[in-house]
């Protein structure tokens, strides 16, 4: 168990010990974004289902071998429930 009770996927996202999303990706509602990786925007329109966002966050290395992003799943960077919300979250981008 995690002894942080988030209290939403956004901040699990912007958390630098956490997803940290915003070192590569410009996300509405962060702050000084990288651009390593693409925007994250229009989401639900790019993901009618859901199911393959959550994979990609997952581990991202099933799609692209030689990507940067961290595989937040596979190596545990967050747990499922984190990644459940961070997914709810940018989901709803
Ligand atoms: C070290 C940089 C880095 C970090 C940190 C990172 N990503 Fe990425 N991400 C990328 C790159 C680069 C891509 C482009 C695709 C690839 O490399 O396979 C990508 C692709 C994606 C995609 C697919 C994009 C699309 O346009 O369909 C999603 C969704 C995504 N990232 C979400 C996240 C989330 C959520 C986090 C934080 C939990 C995160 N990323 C953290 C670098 C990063």
């Amino acid at each position: 168990m995690t002894a942080i009770a988030y209290a939403d996927g956004q901040q699990i996202a912007f958390d630098r010990s956490k997803g940290n999303c915003l070192a590569c990706h410009k996300i509405e509602g962060g702050e000084s974004p990288g651009n390593i990786g693409p925007e994250l925007s229009n989401m639900k329109q790019r993901y009618p289902d859901k199911s393959l966002l959550r994979k990609r966050i997952w581990d991202e290395t099933q799609f692209n071998p030689i990507t940067v992003m961290p595989p937040f799943g596979k190596h545990r960077i967050l747990t499922e429930d984190e990644i459940d919300q961070v997914v709810d979250f940018i989901h709803s981008l």
